[in-house]
């Protein structure tokens, strides 16, 4: 079993594992796809590791983003981010319904993406502020998907604006 999924089932956190992302439903099917997609585009010179995601706002628009990187390189941006910045800067009134990640370095990697600490810091930022959950769900470029229910899940002892005063 790969490590991430034996420490994932040791936290018990409530998870659904797909082996393929044909058995998702349409909405996160498509939502996967989309992120697919984005990954293709992704500015990647210097790690080689594309990543893709793609971001279903309240009001049915779906946002994509991909991984910018740069020579300087913690100037660089990942794709969730870069995502969810876009859609939070152009529809600030809408609510995130969920984010889908896809990535690796070729179409082979079977490795759901898990993503770095200041992401998962600035989409639990959004997720306390708009009071309803974001579903997330995690893929490599092929193989089975992980959702989460919540970014709480994947933050426990966060900062937030309560510890601002
Ligand atoms: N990266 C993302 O875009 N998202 C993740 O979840 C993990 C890492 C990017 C940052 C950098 O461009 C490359 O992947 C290698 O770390």
């Amino acid at each position: 079993m790969p490590k991430i999924k034996s420490m994932l089932k040791k936290l018990e956190l409530p998870i659904e594992i797909y082996s393929d992302r044909k058995e998702l439903c349409g909405e996160d099917f498509n939502l996967i796809t989309k992120a697919q997609e984005a990954r293709k585009l992704a500015y990647a010179k210097y790690s080689n590791f594309k990543v893709g995601a793609a971001v279903l706002l309240d009001n049915g628009k779906i946002i994509s983003g991909n991984n910018q990187e740069n020579a300087a390189f913690p100037s660089g941006l990942c794709a969730e981010r870069t995502a969810v910045f876009y859609a939070m800067a152009n529809y600030p009134l809408s609510r995130i319904v969920k984010l889908a990640v896809v990535a690796g370095k070729d179409d082979n990697n079977a490795e759901p993406v898990s993503p770095c600490g200041s992401c998962r810091q600035v989409l639990l930022e959004y997720e306390k502020n708009q009071k309803t959950s974001i579903e997330l769900l995690f893929s490599g470029t092929k193989g089975e998907v992980i959702k989460f229910f919540s970014c709480a899940d994947l933050l426990p002892f966060s900062f937030d604006e309560k510890n601002l005063k």
